[in-house]
Order: structure tokens, then sequence, then C-alpha cells
């Protein structure tokens, strides 16, 4: 097992990665024998490891109840925040209560957001199911729920007090899953590591074939990147903005289209892609390195193309209650070169309309 330090000083914590990882002793730090729980989990998840889990918490005598959600992107809302707080009052859970999350981006997003708010925040750990989550969401504290007009629009910074990576989670992970997954970990590469990016054009075959120790090296590539900028900028004033890369477009499209129709990694994937455009059509990024960018996105699987009937309106409209925003500025995260690049507020229209243009 690796463990990758989160230092965040007294919110400080481990990411556990490893194959069977339950069985190392003491995993569940900081819970122990005695310590009551509420596991958070979705429907898809629960009926492959519910049960697995349950026998690890039993057997470190952790009193736990479970809160079993619909899957998918559109149970991300105020209704099952509220949802998980009455279970947590009916079922007598304090202060000292814990939280669980088990599951992908979702389940860690609304769990972390009902820790941080139930009786003025409890603990929690995050167990991410999903590629994804492994290597980005479930790191760094950003919990939220979703809102009509916008995705995550309701959150909180909340730091989890362990996050554990089980490798065997990655076996029942669908092949779409698997691909949304890969759009963040491009996304690390393309702002801050081109020797990665170079190690993924030669290596994403075995991703997709789910060569473990291919995955597990990229899971801990991506993790050290992420442990870094959250310990520089954790409530992201300044770098953590570059994770967004492709988020002020995937944002737009998800919430145009409704939670849940495109997987983030799909949406974020044509976002990074008109976000190249952009910064190609602002003579930053050379037409190389873009087509690079648009082909690995390719060879993975994923869209390049954004929905056929979203009009500009429909991004601007989103593009304006983007978080980034500041004092009605739209801020972009623009990729300069490969392994590079800048966030940038001063983007005239017609140059985001074309860009999304070629990406149609
Ligand atoms: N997923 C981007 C961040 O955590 O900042």
């Amino acid at each position: 097992m690796e463990k990758i330090e989160v230092f965040l000083g007294n919110r400080s914590y481990f990411i556990n990665i490893g194959s069977s990882i339950f069985e190392i002793e003491n995993i569940f730090f900081p819970l122990k024998p005695g310590d009551q729980a509420m596991l958070v989990t979705n429907n898809i998840v629960a009926n492959m490891w519910k049960s697995n889990i349950n026998y690890y918490l039993n057997k470190m005598e952790i009193k736990v109840d479970y809160v079993i959600l619909p899957d998918g992107e559109v149970t991300k809302n105020v209704g099952s925040m509220e949802y998980i707080v009455s279970e947590l009052l009916k079922k007598l859970h304090g202060r000292d209560t814990t939280l669980i999350a088990l599951g992908g981006g979702v389940v860690g997003d609304i769990t972390g957001f009902v820790a941080s708010i139930y009786q003025r925040g409890v603990r929690f750990i995050q167990i991410p199911t999903t590629f994804l989550s492994q290597v980005d969401a479930s790191i760094g504290g950003k919990t939220s729920i979703n809102h009509i007009l916008g995705k995550n629009m309701i959150g909180s910074f909340w730091q989890p007090v362990s996050v554990i990576v089980n490798l065997d989670y990655l076996s029942t992970l669908p092949k779409d899953q698997l691909i949304s997954g890969i759009a963040e970990v491009i996304k690390y590469a393309i702002v801050f590591d081109s020797m990665f990016f170079n190690w993924l054009e030669e290596n994403i075959d075995f991703i997709l074939k789910l060569d473990v120790k291919k995955i597990s090296y990229c899971i801990k590539k991506c993790c050290k990147i992420k442990k870094m900028i959250v310990e520089q900028d954790e409530r992201e004033n300044g770098s953590r903005i570059l994770l967004n890369l492709g988020h002020t477009f995937g944002h737009a499209i998800e919430t145009y289209l409704g939670y849940g129709i495109w997987l983030h990694g799909e949406a974020v994937a044509v976002g990074i892609a008109m976000s190249a455009e952009t910064s190609c059509l602002l003579g930053w990024l050379s037409t190389f390195e873009k087509n690079r960018i648009i082909n690995l996105l390719h060879r993975v699987g994923l869209p390049t193309k954004g929905p056929k009937n979203m009009d500009f309106s429909s991004y601007f409209s989103n593009f304006l209650r983007d978080k980034k925003v500041t004092s009605g500025m739209i801020r972009l995260v623009l990729p300069v070169s490969i392994g590079k690049a800048v966030i940038y507020s001063n983007i005239k229209d017609d140059i985001l309309i074309s860009a999304i243009n070629r990406c149609r």
C-alpha cells in the first residue's frame, strides 16, 4: 500500500492506495472500535460491495448504518441531502459520528457536503469507487450538491479525515466510467506534466485494458499532483483554479443537457477540446500540440464535440454562473503547451464562439 499525505496542518490526512486494502490493520483510522458511522453509497455500488465493506467494518466493531441513494448525478440534490440528514437524526447520530462515502464523485460530493453541515460539521472518510473519484474528486475537500441553474453551486470546502483508494473496485467498473475518469487524468497531464502526457500516449491502451500496474501508477501520479495543488491553494484562490481545465465548458454542457445525461468526464473532455481550440485561436497553443490533445481524447473514446443543438447563448449563460467568474468576467483555464496552462480572463466572445464552433 502507498500512503500520500495531504498536509493541511491540523486537517492533514492520508490518501491510502492499494489492493486488498481493507485487510490492512487500522485502515479505517481514525475510526476505532465502538465508534458510530453512517455509510452513504448508491444502489449499484451497494449491490456489488456493501456486504464486503460491512464485513470489515463489523470486524473492526464499528456501529454502522447505511443510506443507499439512487445512482447518478441527478441524485446530487437538496432532496438527497435532506434524506441523509433525516437518516442521521432518526438513527441518533451525534457530533462524534463519521460519514463514510462509498462511491464515485456524486456520493463523495453529497456525503462530504452533509458532513460539513450536519450538527455544524462531522468527520468523513472518502472511499472512492470510480476511476474519476480515485484520481480527483475524493481528494481536496470540495463538497457540493447541484442546483437546477448550475452544477456544484451549493457546497463547501470540508476535508475528509482519510481517503481509501481500493484498487480492487476498478475490476467491476463499467467501461464508460473508466473512460470518463481518464478525461481528468489527461487534464492533469496537460496542465502540469508533459512527461506524463507522453507516458499516457504510450500507455493508454494498457489503461483501457485495466492493467493494474499502469492504472496504479496513474492514480498515484494524479494523487501526488492533486496533493501538491491542494496544499498550495486549498480554497481555490490561485493555482487550484488550474484543475478546472475544461470544466467551464463541461459544466455548461452538463447543466444544459440535464444532470447525468453525459458523464462528467465526457463533458470535461469536450471542454478540454474547446479550451485547446480557444488557446490555439489566440495563437498560444500550437496546432501540433492541440492535435496531440484531441488525438489522445479520441484514442480513449472520449467525445470532443459538444451537444449538436446547444447554441452559443446556452454556453454563455452558464459561463456567467461559473464559480471562477469575478467582477462579471469569465475566467478560463487555457493550455499554452502540453504541461503548462494559464488562467485567462480577457477572452473576446468571438474567439469563444469560434472555439465552440470548431467543436460542433
Ligand atoms: N476537481 C478539481 C478540484 O478539486 O479542485
